[in-house]
């Protein structure tokens, strides 16, 4: 077992495995594909995943209510996070922040997950359009209203989340990073410093390649380079929560396992050199 922490505490009163699952590749496209969804989210609960991030734009609803449906009625500590404000028009991704929509979209997401209070909502996009305090006084007044316990911001600058915290808690960010991204390491520090859990996301994609270092330091140490990816993720800071994406229940099981992987500081150190500061 890694000497890593495992465990992260969002908003201090949500305690997770720093191991969680994005359910964005989870599909509901045919029946089979589906089911095969729904199996996928039932074995990641089983092998102890207790974080899954989802949001209202994934399949317009389909992927919330596929994890209803495969999870529900939910187990004990289970946390299911949802994200709002990034409208798919025609397919396309637009940030729409505009407080009546997220209002209604977080209603939506109550009723498509199947409960009463949503434990983490994030506002998916900052939409340059709205007033930017307009757009956390709707999670506000969510969270006032108990519709939803705590508040996470996504694809944010440390300005951002300052001006955000003057409006009310925030508990998690969830912008790209992984181990050749790094563009969000000062909201990563900041997150550090303030208790804020930091949610990687495409944490493994950039990094699954067959050679290369990782691939190098993967084959030294009997384990793929997906795994040493997530490592490198959970040894670089107690707040992060990588949420790897994957339909394949190998994949997950593969990338759970990572929390087990301890990786020398030598080897730390060298990967994380990759890229310079
Ligand atoms: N906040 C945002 O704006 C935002 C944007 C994008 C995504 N997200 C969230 O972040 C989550 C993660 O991002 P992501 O899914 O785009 O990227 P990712 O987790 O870095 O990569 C997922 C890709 O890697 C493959 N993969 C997964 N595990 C693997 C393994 N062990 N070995 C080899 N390949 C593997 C998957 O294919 P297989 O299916 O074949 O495993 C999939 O193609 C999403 O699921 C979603 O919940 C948030």
């Amino acid at each position: 077992m890694s000497s890593v922490e495992t465990t992260l505490r969002i908003g201090g009163d949500l305690p997770v495995h720093r191991l969680g699952l994005g359910a964005m590749r989870l599909h509901s496209t045919t029946p089979a594909v589906r089911a095969a969804s729904i199996s996928t989210a039932r074995r990641a609960v089983e092998i102890g995943v207790t974080f899954i991030d989802t949001a209202d734009a994934y399949e317009l609803g389909l992927n919330e209510e596929m994890l209803a449906e495969a999870l529900h009625p939910y187990p004990d500590g289970l946390v299911i996070a949802t994200k709002g404000g990034h409208a798919r028009p025609g397919g396309a991704w637009v940030p729409l922040g505009r407080p009546e929509y997220l209002r209604q979209q977080a209603e939506l997401s109550l009723r498509r997950l199947r409960v009463e209070r949503i434990d983490l909502y994030q506002l998916h996009r900052v939409d340059p359009k709205v007033p930017f305090a307009e757009q956390i006084g709707a999670l506000r007044q969510l969270r006032d209203e108990g519709k939803i316990r705590h508040i996470g911001l996504s694809q944010v600058s440390v300005d951002q989340l300052v001006e955000a915290r003057r409006i009310t808690p925030v508990v998690s960010v969830q912008n790209r990073y992984n181990l050749t991204d790094r563009a969000s390491e000062a909201v990563l520090e900041y997150c550090q410093a303030h208790g804020i859990a930091f949610i990687p996301w495409l944490p493994i994609k950039p990094s699954v390649a067959s050679d290369g270092p990782l691939a190098e330091v993967a084959a030294r140490l009997d384990a793929t380079p997906a795994q040493v990816a997530l490592a490198w993720l959970l040894r670089r800071s107690p707040v992060m929560l990588p949420i790897p994406g994957t339909s394949s229940t190998r994949h997950l099981e593969e990338n759970f396992a990572a929390a087990g992987l301890e990786l020398s500081t030598k080897d730390y150190s060298g990967l994380d050199a990759l890229v310079p500061a």
